[in-house]
């Protein structure tokens, strides 16, 4: 559904994507990683045509950006970085007002409108003065606007920044609910906010693509070692002494607020898990659970972003 290829560009002696090559399937929600100034943004615009690239190639679905932008355009809808808002406009005033911008036509555009504001969560607040709104309701405003022309990519730019847990949460939702119906890329530095929508994470640092794939895949890219997580009912103290005792275990950790939750780091060797798990048995610990885990995503970042 979006396609770069070799995408570079500079301002002035700058070079703020140097090039960066992805794909993104359609029904994807994937997520778009990278510290302060990794050029995020810089890529978010070229796809969407703000700007060309200096170099490289962008199509979404069979169009090429700089040659059909129009086409292109319309199957995009864009969620700026600070979104551009009329702050004394109500709701209503304001996607009717973008609506007429895109050209959606009048016998549809009431009813664009509706479905916008009830995907967007606004269905109370159509009447609001949209400078009256919270930081959470203003983005999504943005967020509607974006959705006004049903488009069937969604470029969303850093969309959580500065909203409390709560707002950030709401929005989340609404964008996990995406999953399957659109292709999104969604622009952040907050891991846990991939975590929770996205099934691919590409992370840029310094205008490169440094990682991508699924966090199997950025996990076991960063370190050789297996990961699983285990519950125990009692005598937690014992089953660390134990679990220290077994060959091919390299590290483990007590969850904090439970400390008789383990995460286990060892060798990739099935023995070693088996063993504990007959340990842990035969002591009659009370093994509750014995699962795959990964590494946190943001030791994955800090490890991949770091040199
Ligand atoms: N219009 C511009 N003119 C000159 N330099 C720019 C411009 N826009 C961005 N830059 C520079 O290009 C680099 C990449 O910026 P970009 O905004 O793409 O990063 P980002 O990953 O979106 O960062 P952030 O997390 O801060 O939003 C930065 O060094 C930035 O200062
Ligand atoms: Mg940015």
């Amino acid at each position: 559904m979006i396609q770069i290829e070799n995408l570079t560009k500079y301002y002035g002696l700058l070079k703020a994507v140097d090039n960066v090559t992805f794909t993104v399937s359609k029904g994807e929600v994937v997520g778009f990683l990278g510290p302060n100034a990794a050029g995020k943004t810089t890529t978010l615009r070229i796809i969407t045509g703000y700007f060309p690239p200096t170099t490289g190639k962008v199509r979404i679905g069979d169009y090429d950006v700089m040659d059909k932008p129009i086409e292109a355009k319309k199957m995009i809808g864009y969620m700026p970085e600070n979104p551009p808002l009329y702050t004394d406009m109500t709701v209503k005033s304001f996607l009717t007002f973008a609506a007429k911008i895109r050209s959606i036509p009048r016998k549809i555009r009431k009813e664009s409108i509706e479905k916008a504001i009830e995907l967007s969560g606004l269905t109370n607040h159509v009447k609001f003065i949209i400078g009256h709104l919270s930081k959470g309701y203003k983005q999504r405003v943005a967020l509607a606007q974006a959705l006004l022309h049903d488009p069937e990519i969604l470029i969303l730019d850093e969309p959580t920044a500065g909203l409390d847990a709560k707002e950030r949460m709401d929005l989340l939702n609404m964008i996990h609910e995406f999953i399957g119906k659109k292709t999104v890329v969604l622009s952040t530095h907050i891991l846990a906010d991939v975590e929770k929508v996205c099934n691919r994470v590409i992370i840029i640092h310094k205008g490169s693509i440094v990682a991508e794939g699924s966090y199997e895949m950025l996990s076991s890219s960063v370190t050789e070692n297996d990961r699983f997580a285990l519950t125990v009912l009692r005598n937690d103290d014992e089953v660390e002494q134990e679990l220290r005792l077994i060959d091919g275990i390299i590290n483990i950790t007590r969850n904090q607020d439970n400390p008789k939750r383990f995460t286990v780091e060892s060798i990739k060797d099935l023995a070693v898990k088996e063993k504990v798990a007959k340990v842990l048995v035969e002591k009659n610990y009370g093994l509750i659970e014995l699962s795959p885990s990964r590494l946190p995503l943001e030791e994955i970042f800090i490890e991949l972003t770091k040199q």
